[in-house]
């Protein structure tokens, strides 16, 4: 029996690794730029959390969610997004209630959905987000929007454009609602079973719908920034003109509505045009929820935020030959007689904050420079039959190919005089 993984995710090997490790610490930098902490919650968490938070007109809760029964029959699922247990767990641990009025947080790890894969869509895929909670303001919406945008910049990602709408408060989209039925109503019988279903449940939905997309009254549908209460479209002009104040561009993008049913007011996505992934593609999204926090039985408390998916960003930087770091020295044992001292060289120069390694496969001395020089080892420690005997070594500069003989009890010096540190 072969195995295979299961479709929609996939291994990460190690020389792919030492790129994610360099995109995290790029996002952790920026994190800490902008004052942001992190914060870890469960992987899964009741069904019924994301039922309520996510919205059950939304398809990645109709469609897409790993659910499974525990042991004792409750209904869990994996995490098809991060912004439900953040706001679970600022809850739980009355986050609310510490003395700075606005939590700043951001995470990182793994998010499953049931969805077709292709490139830059997975159904195990990486996110890393971000959430603001406790102030409404649009000052924290143009935060946000500036984090996602210095994370871009510093990826070096071209051709990205930042898309922004406003959906407005709940008499806003109240209104919104009732036009958008008044306009689908003659042509519903023309459109998706989903999009029937949408009709009464939430009309805004049959605006993001895959299959509908190109019904002619889609382009002629209501907009939601026509039906902005006064004070929602003070809110939405206020983040435009904090743009524009520090010169960023953006598209008022009217049709955007966002497939998760928890937001209000600013949503944004960060698009990119870069052909890897396909035109048009979204990096990332994310907008202010300020009913969720309430929904989920919290004090009522405003929240924004957004999501990067890192796959798509790992796309959108491409293959450029990053060059992988080296190891600073590799143990060359030759013989049995060498192999026990080499060891315990090994174990010291680790415990001295040296990353060594050797050969633990008894080759000789080619195949084993041959290691030294894809390790890009900075030394080779060579230790023979007589090096034993006279507890010494012959340490290689591998750069210069300059080699000397020293002994056991001066390698760490030489080492660091070596490498200059
Ligand atoms: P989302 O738009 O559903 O928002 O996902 C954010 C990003 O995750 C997407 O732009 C995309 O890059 C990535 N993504 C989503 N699904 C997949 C997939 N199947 N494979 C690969 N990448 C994917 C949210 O999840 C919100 N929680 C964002 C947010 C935070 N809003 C407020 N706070």
């Amino acid at each position: 029996m072969k195995y295979s993984a299961p479709r929609g995710t996939v291994d990460i090997l190690p020389e792919e690794c030492e790129k994610w490790e360099k995109l995290e610490r790029i996002l952790r930098t920026v994190a800490s730029n902008y004052h942001v902490k992190e914060m870890r919650t469960p992987i899964f968490e009741h069904t019924e959390l994301f039922n309520r938070a996510v919205g059950d007109t939304s398809d990645v809760v109709t469609k897409e969610m790993y659910t499974f029964e525990d042991r004792k029959g409750r209904s869990m699922t994996l995490r098809p997004e991060g912004t439900a247990g953040i706001a679970r767990a600022y809850v739980e641990n009355k986050m609310y209630a510490r003395p700075e009025k606005l939590t700043k947080v951001f995470y990182m790890g793994p998010m499953f959905r049931y969805e077709r894969p292709q490139s830059g869509r997975q159904r195990q895929f990486h996110q890393f987000g971000v959430e603001m909670l406790g102030i409404e303001s649009p000052y924290v919406d143009v935060e946000c929007m500036m984090m996602a945008i210095t994370i871009v910049k510093a990826l070096g990602l071209k051709n990205i454009t930042l898309h922004i709408n406003s959906l407005g408060d709940e008499e806003s989209r109240d209104a919104f609602r009732a036009a958008l039925q008044d306009h689908f109503r003659p042509v519903l019988g023309e459109l998706c079973s989903d999009c029937q279903t949408r009709f009464d449940k939430n009309p805004l939905r049959i605006l993001d719908c895959k299959v509908d997309a190109d019904h002619p009254s889609m382009k002629t549908a209501p907009k939601t920034i026509d039906y902005l209460t006064e004070s929602a479209k003070a809110h939405f002009d206020k983040v435009c003109e904090l743009l524009d104040m520090l010169e960023v561009d953006y598209v008022i993008d009217t049709n955007l509505v966002r497939g998760l049913d928890y937001y209000s007011h600013t949503v944004f996505e960060i698009i990119s045009d870069d052909p890897k992934l396909g035109a048009g593609s979204t990096v990332g999204g994310g907008g202010r929820y300020n009913g969720l926090i309430e929904e989920i039985g919290g004090p009522s408390t405003p929240g924004v935020g957004f999501a990067f998916g890192l796959e798509r960003l790992m796309i959108a930087l491409g293959d450029e030959d990053e060059d992988s770091q080296g190891i600073e020295a590799y143990v060359m044992p030759l013989g049995d007689e060498a192999k026990d001292v080499a060891m315990q060289i090994v174990m010291m120069l680790r415990a001295n904050g040296f990353s060594v390694d050797t050969d633990y496969a008894g080759r000789g001395l080619k195949g084993q420079f041959k290691s030294a020089d894809r390790f890009k080892a900075a030394y080779s420690i060579i230790l023979g039959e007589d090096e034993v005997k006279g507890e010494y070594v012959q340490l290689r500069d591998n750069s210069t190919k300059e080699q000397k003989q020293v002994a056991f009890e001066d390698i760490v010096k030489e080492l660091e005089k070596g490498l200059g540190l």
